[in-house]
């Protein structure tokens, strides 16, 4: 395979020292699952970045990210993850940014992750802080994951709650839990990524089947009487959670239903 990495558009792996998005994180991304040559959730990924441009103030031109894509898949496997970052370019004083800057645009490739077991889920004692302005956008300051990881058991994957104990999302996707009164996810208005998955299942997935999907805060005693939950991300798709460390099993079985519809439709995604 020819390099892995595209910076602005040419074959490379360095970025300007004076970046904005090594400096302060001024910075987006999108990992994207890669399917018969096509990025089948594009417009959707493209919705957020735009998104997430407007509120970090970065110069975005999509048809250049476009073009600059169309270019990175024509020398890679058909089958894999593009990760694509987009950040406010160099220069600015300090903080403040120049109005204009041009963006510094980075394209990888790698392949698709191995499936992984049901997951064993292990609940953080990292604290995901509160930060409305910068809730759901995809921006480029992970160190909460960062910290979060460190706590992992290997196997495990992590559980991120708020300072308020209300339950946020995983180390990496969001989450899901089925209890009496249905289905719920968290409303991220607070902190969190407004998955492009989370996004298709609550528009088009529970609707088609006819499940009833809330987004509502909830806590680890609710989760803790739960009967099902999983994660999702748009590189895994849905992973079923079969245990919360130290505490009880929950049903993969009740994750089947809705894996299935969204296998059925955009099929890179195991049922
Ligand atoms: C912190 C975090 N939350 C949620 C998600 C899920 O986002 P998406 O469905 O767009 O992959 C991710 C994906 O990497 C993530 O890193």
């Amino acid at each position: 395979m020819n390099s892995p990495w595209l910076v602005n558009g040419a074959v490379c792996d360095r970025v300007p020292a004076g970046d904005r998005g090594l400096h302060y994180g001024q910075g987006l991304f999108e990992t994207m699952r890669l399917s018969g040559g096509e990025l089948p959730l594009w417009p959707r990924h493209r919705a957020r970045l735009s998104r997430g441009a407007r509120t970090l103030g970065i110069a975005l031109d999509e048809v250049q990210v476009e073009d600059e894509l169309a270019r990175a898949r024509a020398l890679w496997p058909s089958e894999g993850v593009v990760k694509l970052i987009v950040t406010a370019g160099s220069g600015g004083e300090g903080y403040r940014a120049d109005a204009g800057a041009v963006s510094t645009r980075v394209i990888g490739y790698r392949p698709v992750p191995e499936p992984r077991a049901p997951l064993r889920l292990q609940v953080c004692s990292h604290r995901l802080p509160c930060a409305p302005a910068l809730a759901g956008i995809k921006h480029l300051n992970r160190l909460d994951q960062v910290l979060a990881a460190r706590e992992l058991d290997p196997g495990c994957e992590g559980l991120l709650l708020d300072g308020s104990q209300r339950i946020v999302e995983v180390l990496s996707g969001n989450f899901f839990v089925k209890s009496a009164a249905g289905w719920r996810t968290p409303p991220l208005t607070g902190n969190g990524v407004r998955g492009v998955l989370r996004e298709l299942l609550l528009d088009t997935v529970f609707p088609a089947l006819g499940e009833t999907l809330d987004e509502a805060d909830m806590t680890l005693s609710e989760l803790c009487a739960a009967e099902a939950a999983f994660a999702c991300n748009a590189v895994r798709g849905i992973e079923p959670v079969a245990r919360i460390e130290g505490w009880r099993n929950l049903d993969i079985g009740a994750v089947a239903p809705i894996s299935a519809a969204l296998h059925r439709l955009v099929p890179c995604f195991a049922d």
